[in-house]
């Protein structure tokens, strides 16, 4: 990809004409890629509808553009470098010309069990390279891959694959954690027991775990791929077909399948990638997202391998065998490029800086953050100790619902300052509001944040529920994409995000909602409501804290904990287990029977003595009891 921009006057003057002419900015930026047929339309657009199309009637493969676009120069180059868990299995290098085949390959395993153009395929693997080619072998076959993070529960999966119709699972016996085995093929035998749309599942051996093959409908990875051909013409597709569907949690209950269309998301996943972390020819660049969540589809598979660039895909945990586990592979791999998320630099730092020290860590140029809002103390920790203070952090804020980065800045070329996401990208244009959707022009000062104009990737809409889509992003501001995050801006126009404003929490850089966790625990036969809020937590960034009425107050309350915990644990996944269970006799209400979780969430974070108004309350009696018993 050309157009990198090198110096801070170059982004200014690449800012401004994004923002005075986006369709000739990003019609620059497309006319790199290789298309079967140009656009008729680069953008049209309509955020009350909230209908947003970009390049329009252009005709293409992703995958061309990731794999086949640069076998004439880069055949031999490592497109991904994967790195097992155990560290006496070997490491795997895969060329570009070597994943070619293996898509090829693929696709045509999956044409065999008869997925067509705009079938929904749902993928539940552990970070194995199968892992990439799965995904990219559907989007040549044009089939809509819903990769679910291999961490979520049978329930989980199961409601992802209904609410999609999957009519393919593709998993694996297990996968490899630390020196924990995950049985991902007894999760998923779990959970096709209520999934009709399910013909077919496609099981890679990967842990050599005993399972069960269900006859006519399960078959192993490895025999399909055996006769398979090495050649498949990547299918025609159009610029807004469908490329991916990817759940992320809501306010409400119900997960929302984001769905991002072809054209805009490759555009600008590739743009964001070279210019965001500077990305050279020959770096050797490491995020160690699993694919599972968006950084993973954006910037472990898509935006380097439109670059031609060496993805480097780790399988196991920073903490296995040992502490500094990262800081050996960036030495052994000598990585130039490494993006991990504040919960990870958290939970390194707390562990000291002699599992850092050992490692040789002079390859690095440029380190990234990611996920959730980076304390100062965690930047600076990550500046010096992993930086060594030579290396700039990019704190990029982005969402699932983004499909890229859109607010960072860019490696070396736009200033840096903890704890500040900066400057939006070209072609970002964000703005401040308040609740009443004025724009908040002021330094300083915390609102909601929103973005004025689309850009190429974009959400299209929540699968199947285009109305929960406008809803929930374009309805509480006209006119504007609403992000469901506080932020401020300084006097130089640096963005701090603050954090989420609705009932979504960030836990380790994950998002959960406070309303699925809440019917997880209301499943408890003791259980009669709950209200779940955050409070702050040293190593997660946010932590779970669950206040429930019991119908009668348990004996054992250590027992009932634990079992409110394996109920969400089944629901939802690990992930979401309450940190702290309070037994509460009532919850703080408004007199029309709101749960006021601003209190809850004072209490929760130990700031009792500040309550603000609770004039508004039905029984303020109710808010000392739960004050006093507090966990
Ligand atoms: O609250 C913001 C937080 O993560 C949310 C998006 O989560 P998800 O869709 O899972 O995508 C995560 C990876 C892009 C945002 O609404 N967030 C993400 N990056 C940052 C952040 N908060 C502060 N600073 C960031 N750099």
């Amino acid at each position: 990809m050309k157009n990198k921009i090198d110096s801070f006057k170059k982004y200014k003057d690449e800012y401004k004409k994004s923002v005075q002419n986006p369709e000739l900015f990003w019609k620059k930026q497309a006319d790199q890629f290789s298309w079967e047929k140009k656009w008729d339309a680069v953008l049209k657009w309509d955020f009350n509808k909230a209908d947003v199309k970009w390049f329009e009637g252009g005709k293409l493969n992703i995958t061309t553009n990731c794999i086949d676009r640069h076998l004439n120069k880069n055949a031999n180059k490592t497109a991904i470098k994967w790195i097992p868990n155990n560290t006496k299995e070997d490491i795997i290098n895969i060329n570009y010309s070597q994943l070619h085949k293996q898509v090829c390959k693929f696709s045509n395993v999956l044409k065999k069990n008869n997925i067509k153009i705009g079938d929904r395929v749902c993928i539940y693997m552990p970070m194995v390279p199968e892992l990439v080619i799965a995904v990219l072998a559907c989007a040549r076959i044009g089939a809509i891959h819903s990769v679910v993070f291999a961490g979520f529960s049978a329930t989980s999966l199961k409601d992802r694959i209904n609410d999609a119709s999957c009519s393919l699972l593709i998993t694996s016996d297990g996968g490899f954690r630390g020196n924990k085995i995950i049985p991902l093929k007894n999760i998923s035998d779990e959970a096709m027991k209520e999934t009709p749309s399910i013909k077919k599942c496609i099981v890679l051996k990967r842990t050599k775990t005993t399972v069960n093959m269900h006859k006519d409908r399960d078959v192993w990875w490895h025999e399909e791929m055996l006769g398979a051909s090495e050649n498949f013409n990547a299918k025609t597709m159009d610029s807004e077909d469908p490329l991916f569907i990817l759940y992320t949690s809501g306010s409400t209950g119900k997960p929302k399948g984001i769905l991002h269309t072809i054209a805009g998301y490759m555009v600008y996943t590739a743009y964001t990638f070279k210019n965001v972390f500077q990305y050279d020819n020959e770096d050797i660049y490491w995020c160690t997202a699993d694919i599972g969540w968006i950084t993973g589809h954006s910037y472990v598979i898509y935006g380097p391998l439109l670059n031609a660039a060496t993805s480097v895909m780790f399988e196991g945990v920073p903490s296995y065998p040992h502490q500094g586990r990262f800081w050996e592979i960036i030495e052994k791999e000598k990585i130039n490029i490494f993006y991990t998320a504040p919960t990870a630099i958290r939970a390194l730092q707390a562990k000291g800086t002699k599992f850092v020290t050992p490692f040789d860590l002079k390859s690095l140029k440029v380190l990234g953050t990611v996920g959730e809002p980076i304390n100062d103390d965690a930047w600076k920790w990550y500046n010096k100790h992993v930086g060594n203070n030579m290396c700039p952090i990019v704190d990029s804020w982005w969402q699932t619902e983004t499909g890229g980065i859109m607010i960072s800045n860019l490696a070396g070329v736009t200033p840096s300052r903890a704890t500040y996401a900066t400057l939006p990208l070209p072609g970002i244009q964000p703005c401040i509001v308040d609740n009443k959707g004025n724009e908040i022009n002021d330094s300083n000062t915390k609102g909601n944040l929103c973005i004025k104009f689309p850009w190429p990737s974009i959400a299209r809409t929540i699968y199947g529920d285009h109305i929960r889509f406008k809803d929930t992003y374009f309805k509480k501001f006209k006119n504007k994409y609403f992000t469901g995050d506080g932020a401020l801006k300084d006097k130089d126009g640096m963005y701090k995000i603050t954090g989420r404003v609705d009932d979504v929490i960030i836990v380790s850089g994950h998002n959960l909602g406070t309303a699925e966790i809440e019917s997880a625990i209301n499943q408890h036969k003791n259980i009669c409501e709950s209200a779940v809020v955050e409070f702050p937590h040293k190593i997660k960034g946010n932590g779970i804290y669950a206040f429930v009425i019991s119908r009668e107050l348990p004996k054992n309350l250590d027992q009932q904990k634990k079992e409110i915990n394996n109920l969400i644990s089944s629901n939802i996944g690990p992930i979401a287990k309450a940190d702290k269970i309070q037994f509460v006799e009532g919850l703080p209400k408004t007199r029309s029977g709101k749960i006021m979780r601003r209190i809850l969430r004072k209490i929760a974070s130990g700031k009792t003595h500040s309550l603000g108004d609770t004039s508004t309350l039905l029984d303020s009696s109710i808010v000392d009891k739960i004050k006093s018993n507090r966990e």
